[in-house]
């Protein structure tokens, strides 16, 4: 399998003439760093807020500019760019740009490629917000999407020029989502799926808490993961340093009872339930006001039992898929079985904690899952965004939820 969907994918990347151009450099480093290949075309209006060069070393490619440069004649670069390539991604591109795009103009050579392209195009729209509202910008992005071409929003927010309003490119994570996207099966668009991770914390004084080692990093690779195949994704999230994917609705709680409640308040509404978060079981039977001192006796702390939130899921789910997992040291299989049974779930996922390079706030994980239809598929040493996508693959297998 490899490491990512992006990797080898061969991507051209427009830049045109806006302030964003600089952020095309993190754009062509990201996209390297997640596998992929990337030829830079940069207009000439581009290539006075970067110089090509600084594409050159970022990419280690050849940077294309003019159509007509003697040097490349030969190669016919409009054509052969345009063949040569998995995915156009044109960011930014300014309203002159689009507008060549959709009147089919082929006047410079990023209007030329695009014209002579069957790849799938993304255009990530970045101007003044006066010029982006404008009917005529307006009614060009209309007609590029009706090419098929897709239009990545722009952000709202303060402009360069000293305005405010939507215009700015997207950060970097939704750009990156969008590419991504193009070369994933879109098989859980239309479902809604709710996610748990992290740890809980269970306060006992002001300063002191009971709380396990969970780093939360599997459960947000489900969010990405569930995000990237077109899901629409809530994620209740115990507290961890983690950065949520762009584009997921993030609850952050902090308690066994405030997931408790806030998976309660979401769930109907789900097609789709993993409960990745490592719950803590117990949580102090009194809470102090006040910091407790020590008076040099033992303290012998009383725990009450946290609600078991996978189980009432397990009692109400109707036409939700209910996905656990199951943390265990010993008899994995055997507790995983008993778990899935036992919680009324769809499936779980059974992970070694003590195995090595699979426990805690690892990067890596190797999952066994076990499905309600019988199924035990044992899952490779593999990285938790790889595991994640294998999760949502079984989840397919027993029917993506809902109706
Ligand atoms: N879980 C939950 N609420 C709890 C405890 C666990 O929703 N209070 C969920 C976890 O999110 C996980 C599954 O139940 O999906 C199994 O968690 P785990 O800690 O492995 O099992 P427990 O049911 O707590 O059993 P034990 O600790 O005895 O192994």
């Amino acid at each position: 399998m490899p490491e990512s969907s992006m990797t080898g994918k061969r991507i051209l990347l427009g830049v045109c003439g806006s302030i964003a151009a600089y952020k095309a450099c993190d754009i062509t480093r990201s996209l390297r760093k997640i596998g992929a290949e990337v030829t830079v075309v940069v207009t000439s209006g581009g290539a006075r807020f970067v110089s090509p060069l600084t594409f050159a070393a970022l990419s280690a490619a050849k940077v294309y500019g003019g159509m007509f440069d003697e040097q490349d004649a030969h190669t016919i670069p409009h054509i052969n760019l345009a063949r040569d390539h998995d995915l156009i991604l044109v960011a930014p591109a300014t309203a002159q740009t689009i507008g060549r795009f959709a009147s089919g103009m082929a006047d410079d050579l990023l209007s030329a490629v695009v014209l002579a392209a069957d790849c799938p195009i993304v255009v990530c729209p970045a101007m003044n917000s006066k010029m982006f509202s404008h009917p005529a910008t307006q009614a060009n992005l209309e007609k590029i999407a009706t090419f098929g071409y897709q239009v990545v929003q722009p952000d709202s927010g303060p402009m360069a020029c000293k305005e405010e309003g939507p215009g700015r490119l997207p950060e970097l994570a939704v750009i990156l989502n969008a590419v991504e996207q193009v070369f994933i099966p879109q098989d859980l668009a239309g479902k809604r799926i709710l996610i748990t991770a992290g740890p809980t914390e269970e306060p006992l004084d002001p300063v002191r808490f009971l709380s396990n080692r969970s780093s939360g990093k599997m459960g947000y690779a489900l969010a990405r993961a569930a995000l990237l195949r077109g899901g629409e994704v809530v994620l209740v999230s115990g507290p961890c340093s983690l950065e949520a994917p762009a584009n997921v609705e993030v609850i952050q709680v902090r308690t066994a009872q405030e997931m408790y409640d806030a998976v309660l308040c979401h769930f109907e509404a789900m097609d789709i339930i993993v409960k990745c978060a490592a719950v803590s079981d117990f949580r102090p039977a009194q809470y102090g006001l006040e910091k407790l001192k020590k008076d040099g006796a033992d303290l012998l702390l009383e725990l009450a039992v946290n609600p078991d939130i996978l189980a009432t899921l397990g009692e109400r789910k109707k036409e939700q898929i209910l996905v656990g997992f199951a943390a265990e040291s010993e008899n994995h299989l055997g507790e995983g079985k008993r778990k899935l049974a036992a919680k009324n779930l769809d499936m779980i996922v059974v992970n070694d904690i003590k195995g090595e390079a699979t426990g805690f706030q690892s990067d890596t994980n190797r999952v066994t899952i076990l499905t309600r239809k019988g199924a035990v598929k044992e899952l490779a040493l593999l990285s938790k965004d790889q595991t994640a996508m294998a999760i949502f693959d079984e989840v397919m297998v027993l029917g993506g939820g809902g109706a």
